[in-house]
């Protein structure tokens, strides 16, 4: 009896030391603790024994059953605290992009740089209480020409070639002075927002001149309302885009839609005013035609001329990327070609 019960103690441990998982070890408690187990069968076998036999050998089946029981236990124990370490490897989620473009080589991606420009202009302007509107790509005759001063037969529609659509009445925008009317419209006066996005001109492309572009439009409306306060707001945008002061000048410029009617430009960023293909050779860059709101503007949004007026500007944001980031070809920024926007990638 006793040997068998060595034999036991012997089998029971080299099948412990073999369990991988809980069902092993479930099958193992069945084999040497269960009600069927190897013990179970000692201890019945009893019966026909000696009381001393009977004694000492179910002294020891017992202990060794509870010696079988706590060493099954601990082996669960680990087994579970393995299986759970190897799903939380398995399953770790890595939260940390910095990690992974450094580590597993992904590539990092970027803002386009009309994209960077315009979240920092729109920065600029909401800190001073500016909205930030958006408006259709495909507008109509009346909010692009009609509402701003420029009827049908206006040669100013001629300065703007234009993408048509085949009902004569719809239209790729020519600016964003479109959403001037849409914004007038929906608010009432004191307001001031921005509104930035794509337009659209049938040019023919040079360094200068894409057929899509991107323009970030301006409206303040309030009472008594000065060329003073235009050229204040101008002047912050562009030191604070630039970091230092830009040297600017002021030409009259003629838009139907504003009067008097301006052209802003800054000294030519890229040549440092001597003269190149994106300024023209001139040394100065047209960057911000801008002027007081005319009254026709004012009634066809809806407002009173004799209570309220305004500026309006039409900043040339493609532009403003080309000098700010020395750009030298406006047909870069559509090229879709990845060395040129990688430069752009940080993180
Ligand atoms: N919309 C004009 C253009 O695209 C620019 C502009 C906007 C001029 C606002 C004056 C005021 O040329």
């Amino acid at each position: 009896m006793k040997e068998k019960l060595n034999q036991i103690e012997q089998d029971f441990s080299n099948a412990l030391a073999s369990s991988k998982n809980i069902g092993d070890l479930n099958a193992l408690k069945s084999d040497f603790v269960g009600k069927k187990g190897a013990l179970a069968t000692i201890l019945k076998g009893l019966k026909e024994a000696s009381i001393e036999e009977r004694k000492e050998i179910g002294a020891a089946a017992n202990r060794l059953k509870e010696q079988f029981t706590v060493q099954i236990e601990q082996q669960a124990r680990q087994i579970e605290l393995a299986e759970m370490n190897s799903r939380l490897e398995r399953e770790k989620i890595d939260l940390s992009l910095r990690d992974s473009v450094q580590e597993k080589g992904l590539r990092n991606g970027s803002y386009h740089p009309v994209s960077i420009v315009q979240r920092e202009i729109e920065d600029i302007f909401t800190s001073m209480g500016f909205e930030v509107l958006d408006g259709p790509h495909i507008e109509d005759e009346f909010h692009n020409f009609e509402a701003l001063n420029i009827p049908d037969t206006h040669p100013a529609r001629d300065m703007q070639d234009t993408f048509w659509f085949k009902d004569m009445a719809h239209l790729l925008r020519t600016h964003t002075s479109a959403i001037q009317v849409r914004g007038m419209n929906t608010h009432t006066p004191p307001f001031k927002f921005v509104a930035p996005g794509k337009v659209f001109r049938c040019e023919a492309t040079d360094a200068s001149h894409e057929m899509v572009f991107h323009q970030l439009e301006g409206m303040m409306i309030d009472k008594d309302i000065s060329v003073a306060n235009l050229i204040y707001f101008m002047k912050t945008l562009l030191s604070q885009i630039f970091g230092k002061e830009v040297e600017v000048r002021l030409r009259p410029g003629f838009f139907p839609f504003v009067e008097p009617g301006f052209e802003l430009d800054i000294n030519c960023l890229i040549c440092g005013g001597k003269g190149c293909s994106v300024c023209k050779q001139q040394g100065w860059v047209e960057l911000l035609p801008c002027g007081m709101v005319h009254p026709n503007v004012l009634t066809a949004g809806g407002i009173d001329p004799s209570e309220f007026n305004g500026f309006a500007f039409g900043l040339g944001l493609d532009r403003l990327v080309m000098m700010r980031y020395g750009i030298d070809d406006i047909r870069h920024l559509h090229s879709g070609d990845l060395r040129f926007i990688k430069q752009f990638a940080t993180y």
